[in-house]
């Protein structure tokens, strides 16, 4: 059964989300997008940035560390309440909004707006791409730049390639222990050529009780790079700057150690 917010009894779980997904280095992924940003634009460090479908907005807290004025976006009212108590005990200040990457707006205009771990891939109706381009634009400054990390073309099926990406994993946490799947759904149709039913799971273990399961299905698109370049060629005020394999710049979407498909957008 499907449900009005992208993958909602996952979200819901905040606490449970952020500890499946916190084996990232997130301050060496915020290096990259830096070292990005200098070279697109010329400057050495953005001073207002935006996240979109930040979740708990990790990424926004490490650029509010580095001092630069923050501000998380998420569709999910737990994931906004739990960003919010998260930045607070960390002791950095990012501004947390519930909203939708496909119409937000802030003022006064963003040097940087970023959307990561592939939630751009939530952006399956026909126009929603088209829409979430224009609203990261209306962020954006003159010059600003927009990063976004989405799912490797190649992963579609999501194992068909033989895995650039773990589909399984577990994360050891202080009170227990989390087993996440996040596979494509065994039984689900596909909606479309490159849109997936994508299953996740969490089966949370505490040290002293019984398993308990959280699971949700939701559709997720995996683009193409030119269907990126093509939408954004299509929006006037964006241009295309570059694209990575990695959070590494010398690694390309076609490099056989790929496993991202990261792009910069620029409003001109
Ligand atoms: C895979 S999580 C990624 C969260 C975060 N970017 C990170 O790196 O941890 C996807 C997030 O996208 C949010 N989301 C889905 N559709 C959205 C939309 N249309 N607008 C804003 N947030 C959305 C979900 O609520 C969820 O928090």
């Amino acid at each position: 059964m499907m449900h009005a917010l992208p993958h909602d009894r996952i979200y819901d779980e905040a606490p449970l989300y952020d500890l499946a997904f916190s084996y990232r280095d997130i301050p060496a992924e915020v290096d990259f997008i830096e070292a990005a940003y200098a070279e697109a634009t010329g400057s050495a460090r953005p001073r207002r940035m935006v996240e979109l479908a930040s979740g708990p907005g990790r990424h926004a807290q490490e650029f509010a560390r580095r001092g630069v004025s923050a501000h998380a976006v998420d569709l999910a009212p737990a994931m906004v309440a739990f960003g919010q108590q998260s930045a607070q005990t960390a002791g950095v200040h990012v501004q947390y909004h519930c909203g939708d990457m496909r119409d937000i707006r802030l003022q006064p205009p963003a040097d940087l707006v970023v959307c990561m771990l592939c939630s751009a891939g939530y952006l399956v109706e026909e126009d929603d791409l088209a829409r979430h381009l224009r609203t990261v634009r209306d962020l954006l400054r003159p010059g600003g730049l927009y990063l976004a990390e989405l799912a490797h073309p190649g992963d579609i099926p999501a194992d068909a390639d033989g895995g650039r990406t773990q589909n399984e994993w577990t994360m050891d946490g202080p009170d227990g222990v989390l087993d996440v799947s996040w596979a494509e759904a065994p039984d689900a149709e596909s909606p479309g050529e490159r849109t997936v039913i994508a299953q996740a799971r969490l089966t949370w273990t505490p040290r002293d009780g019984a398993p308990r399961v959280v699971e949700a299905n939701s559709a997720q698109r995996v683009y193409e790079e030119r269907e990126w370049r093509h939408q954004v060629a299509a929006c006037d005020g964006l241009s295309f700057v570059n694209s990575w394999g990695a959070f590494d710049p010398h690694v390309g979407v076609n490099a056989p150690e790929a496993w991202r498909m990261i792009v910069a957008v620029r409003r001109s």
